[in-house]
This record gives C-alpha cells, sequence and structure tokens, in this order.
C-alpha cells in the first residue's frame, strides 16, 4: 500500500488527513489513544497490514494476521457530547457498506451495532474507544478503528471463528490498489457524514442495510440473553425490541445474534 496513491483517492479530503502506513502494530487504535492523549490533532490515520492485539468491542481481541486485513483507524475530536458517540460508529457502519460496495461491488449488511456481515459472516468489525473532557462532560477525543477481513489467511481463522468470521474475497488475492481504494472510499463516506452528524441523516441508510430490522434475535447484555423480534432502530441508534411477553423496549447497549431462518445463520 503506498500513502500517497491513498492521498490522490481521497480527492479534496486528503487535506483533514494526516496518514500512516505501518507492517504490523500492536493495534491502530491503542496508538491513536495514546496519540490522542498526547494532544494529537483531529484527522491522524493509522494504516496497519497486520496487529499483535487487535481489538474488538467488549474487552475481546480482533483477529488481524498479515496480509489477509486491513487495519485502519481515525482521530477525531468531535464537539459532542459523550452519549452521543454511538453516532460515530454506527456513521462508520454505512461508510464501510457503501465503502467496500463502490470499490468491489460487493454488497454487505449491518448487524447491530457495528458488524458488517457478507453471506453470513462476519467480515468487518467496528470499534470506537473515547475519552470525555471531565470538565465539560463532552468528548475530547475518539478514536474510531476498522478491521476488514479480505481474504482467507494460510492458516484460516482461530477455531472459535470458524463459522462466524469470513472474508470478502475468499481464496482470491487482493490487490494493493483495491486496499488504497477502500481505505478512501471509506473514509471519504464517514468524513461526508461526519461533518454534520448530529443530523443523523445517515440513519436512513443504516436502517437500510440493517440485517436485523424485523428479524428475531437473541440480545446479549452483561448479564441477560432473551429472544425479541426487532421492530425498528431509533434515530440515536438504539435498537427497539419486542419481547416474546409483548413488551417493548429500547437496547442501548449490548450484543444480537440472529436467529437462523432457513439456510441463514448467523452469529
Ligand atoms: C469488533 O468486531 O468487535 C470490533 C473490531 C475492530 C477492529 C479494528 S482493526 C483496526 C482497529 N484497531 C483495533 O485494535 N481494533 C480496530
Amino acid at each position: 500500500m503506498k500513502k500517497e496513491q491513498i492521498l490522490q483517492d481521497l480527492e479534496n479530503w486528503k487535506e483533514q488527513l494526516d496518514i500512516e502506513i505501518y507492517e504490523k502494530v500492536s493495534s491502530t487504535n491503542s496508538l491513536l489513544v495514546e496519540m490522542a492523549k498526547q494532544g494529537t490533532p483531529e484527522g491522524k490515520v493509522i494504516v496497519a497490514h497486520a496487529q499483535t492485539s487487535g481489538k474488538g468491542r467488549r474487552g475481546r481481541s480482533f483477529y488481524s494476521p498479515e496480509g489477509s486485513g486491513l487495519y485502519f483507524s481515525l482521530l477525531l475530536r468531535p464537539k459532542m457530547q459523550w452519549k452521543d458517540a454511538l453516532l460515530i460508529t454506527t456513521a462508520a457502519a454505512v461508510a464501510t457498506v457503501k465503502g467496500i460496495y463502490k470499490v468491489t461491488g460487493i454488497s454487505t449488511g449491518i448487524k447491530w451495532v457495528n458488524d458488517i456481515f457478507c453471506q453470513g459472516k462476519k467480515v468487518c468489525g467496528i470499534l470506537t474507544e473515547s475519552g470525555i473532557d471531565p470538565a465539560t462532560g463532552a468528548l475530547d477525543y475518539a478514536v474510531l478503528g476498522i478491521g476488514i477481513n479480505l481474504t482467507e489467511a494460510q492458516t484460516g481463522f482461530p477455531k472459535e471463528l470458524e463459522g462466524v468470521a469470513g472474508t470478502l474475497f475468499g481464496a482470491k488475492i487482493c490487490q494493493e490498489s483495491t486496499k488504497e481504494k477502500l481505505i478512501a472510499e471509506i473514509l471519504k463516506a464517514f468524513l461526508m457524514e461526519y461533518k454534520c452528524l448530529l443530523n443523523r441523516a445517515f440513519m436512513k441508510d443504516y436502517k437500510a442495510y440493517s440485517l436485523v430490522i424485523g428479524r428475531q434475535v437473541e440480545a446479549y447484555t452483561e448479564t441477560t440473553s432473551d429472544l425479541v423480534t426487532v421492530l425498528d432502530i431509533d434515530d440515536d441508534g438504539a435498537l427497539i425490541v419486542q419481547a416474546m411477553d409483548g413488551r417493548v423496549q429500547k437496547l442501548t447497549t449490548g450484543e444480537v445474534r440472529i436467529r437462523p431462518t432457513g439456510d441463514q445463520a448467523f452469529k
């Protein structure tokens, strides 16, 4: 991957971004969180070919082997309250679906809240880590990290991801130019929404790409798991669900697992 090519693909958006590319890092998110704490301005992007300690949501790791994926993070300094931070993740999910389609023609969908699926398997995860300014309660920084599984790693996926994780291109080779374009198109689509994030204009697309609306899902929180039907997703990105006893409630955190119907099995 070449930085100059990504900058060229970014067109007018390149002025807002400062990109660094590495062969291997611990985690692109962790590096940027450290930089954020040291005052690095908005727009820094770290891209890596591999991560040794890639991070996922809820304290999990994100499998980031060499040569088969794309791992990158963007440092933001949004002027918003921490309660609105979920909008960054939801806007990024929309941008990722659009970017992947524009560059590859491959259709993907969003499993609430931030997993991108292709043909029933997770091909991309998004993790936003933020810091709060204690004086104001507003966000000091947010680090948006996106990890995409492009091709099958030589070693395959670890046992616990088998049948759950997938790749965009399978056994095909992914050209470096495709990787450069993917980064540029996803960043462009995200920055477009980021300009007016609080308007929530992207929520229309988020709902259109959603794989869970109208489906029965198993909803997990730290302590509970419930079978519910997803009625809708509200403008803050919360899931509106109906429990088996008819109760309607709003889920703002946690995770869902889609109940298989026919031959489609999502995890
Ligand atoms: C998840 O699926 O739970 C979120 C995964 C997020 C992975 C990306 S890869 C780039 C960035 N750096 C990290 O350590 N994590 C994110």
